[in-house]
């Protein structure tokens, strides 16, 4: 999974920096939430979590981290998606999908921790038994 995490919070960083851009330049700052949470669960959390599964290529290979992308990867679009609707419109029913999304991908978070937990050790990550030393 560690791959798949990557490349798809390289896509987050663009489409976060380009909304970023867009409003700086026609000073709209009701977007802030949406641009900073693309930005963070899209760009930072995944690329943090591609870096960790490809380090500990055991812990990315489980079902749990599996399970973990999906969730993340339909939860955010869901949780940002809603909101951007909902700020556009101004439909404050819309909050609902916002809930689902947020939820979906704390319980992925969750997964993530168990998984941290249960299949990361200093013996199986990569770099075990290579001097690293510069
Ligand atoms: C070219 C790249 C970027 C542009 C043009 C941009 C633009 C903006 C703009 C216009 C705002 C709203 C400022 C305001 O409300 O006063 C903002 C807020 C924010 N941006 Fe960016 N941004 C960029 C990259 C990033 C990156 C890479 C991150 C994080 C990794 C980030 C995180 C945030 C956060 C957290 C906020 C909210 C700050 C707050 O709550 O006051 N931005 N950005
Ligand atoms: C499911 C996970 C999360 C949920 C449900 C959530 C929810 C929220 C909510 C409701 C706000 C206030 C929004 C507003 O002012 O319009 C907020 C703001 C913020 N959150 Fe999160 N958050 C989550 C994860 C994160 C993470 C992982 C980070 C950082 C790594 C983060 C960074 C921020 C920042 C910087 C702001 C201020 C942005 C702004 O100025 O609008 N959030 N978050």
């Amino acid at each position: 999974m560690g791959v798949r995490f990557l490349k798809i919070a390289a896509v987050y960083f663009l489409i976060a920096v380009v909304l970023g851009l867009v409003m700086g330049i026609i000073h709209n700052f009701s977007f802030t939430s949406v641009h900073a949470h693309l930005n963070l669960l899209g760009w930072v959390s995944m690329a943090l979590f591609g870096l960790i599964y490809c380090i500990f290529p055991k812990a990315g290979e489980t079902k749990l981290a599996k399970t973990h992308f999906w969730l993340h990867n339909i939860g955010l679009p869901l949780m940002q998606g809603v909101l951007f609707v909902q700020l556009v419109t101004g439909n404050q029913a819309l909050v609902v999908g916002t809930i689902i999304g947020s939820l979906l991908l704390v319980l992925g978070v969750v997964l993530f921790v168990i998984n941290v937990l249960a299949h990361i050790k200093t013996s199986n990550s990569i770099f075990s038994g290579k001097d690293i030393s510069m």
